[in-house]
């Protein structure tokens, strides 16, 4: 018997994994999936979804950094990291960051250290790279706490996308999922003007005319503030 709720109790911390594409584009995603796993000399792991451009970045590159969030880190920057493509935007634009000495770029900005890392060794677990290797540099960049995947699922109340290694299908009941299905249904006919809502943190539209003041993303968790009206 796997009784699915025991991966729930494992711990993690969350992570900014950055690499850079072979035109040199910035890449870069959260991951939960970053450890230490040897200690001399210290190497690490994280295990990256093979869609990720932020996988194809490192596996094109040998290298990637990876950064610590803080328990200071909200949604809005947690949001485009975790669950936008690097392909459509440049996720550090207007974001604090720096590069290291092999000018892969690292997330500074609600972080508490940075790390470099030169690959490996590579492994195929299925939907998912696991990229191992030595760290090459590493800087603590504040005290705070780190931001736990506790934290962010209770205080945050963020939600973990498809293509995290610890997805387990929806992980809020499924009310919300199914709400939105039977809300799309309800879409505009052609020529007919309607309104709906964006999550501008994932980008989830919710087909309803006004959203209630409790609302919350079922895709990503935040609020009702994060929401604009649009037409459709
Ligand atoms: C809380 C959280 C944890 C995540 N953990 C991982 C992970 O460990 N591995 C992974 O490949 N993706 C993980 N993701 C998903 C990626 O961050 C997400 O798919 C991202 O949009 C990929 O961006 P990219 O295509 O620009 O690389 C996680 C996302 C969140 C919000």
């Amino acid at each position: 018997m796997i009784d699915r709720k025991a991966y729930r109790t494992i711990s993690y911390g969350l992570y900014v994994i950055a690499s850079r594409l072979p035109d040199g584009r910035k890449a870069a995603c959260v991951a939960n999936t970053f450890q230490q796993i040897a200690s001399d000399p210290a190497k690490v792991s994280v295990s990256l979804n093979k869609q990720n451009a932020t996988t194809e970045a490192a596996l094109s590159s040998g290298k990637f950094t990876a950064s610590v969030l803080a328990q200071s880190a909200t949604m809005d920057l947690i949001g485009p990291f975790g669950f936008h493509s690097s392909l459509d935007t440049d996720k550090f634009d207007g974001i604090e960051h720096d590069v290291d000495a092999c000018d892969m770029p690292c997330l500074t900005q609600d972080c508490v250290a940075t790390f470099s890392v030169d690959i490996e060794q590579t492994i195929d677990v299925g939907s998912h790279m696991l990229l191992i290797g030595s760290v090459t540099s590493a800087r603590v960049l504040s005290d705070q706490p780190p931001l736990t995947y506790a934290y962010y699922h209770e205080v945050l109340r963020g939600k973990t996308p498809p293509k995290a290694a610890s997805y387990q299908g929806n992980d809020s009941p499924a009310s919300g999922e199914s709400d939105a299905t039977a809300a799309e249904s309800e879409a505009a006919k052609p020529g007919e003007i309607r309104y709906a809502w964006r999550c501008t943190i994932c980008g989830h539209i919710e087909y309803v005319d006004e959203l209630p003041d409790d609302f919350t993303c079922p895709i990503c968790g935040v609020g009702r503030e994060f929401f604009e009206r649009i037409e459709v």
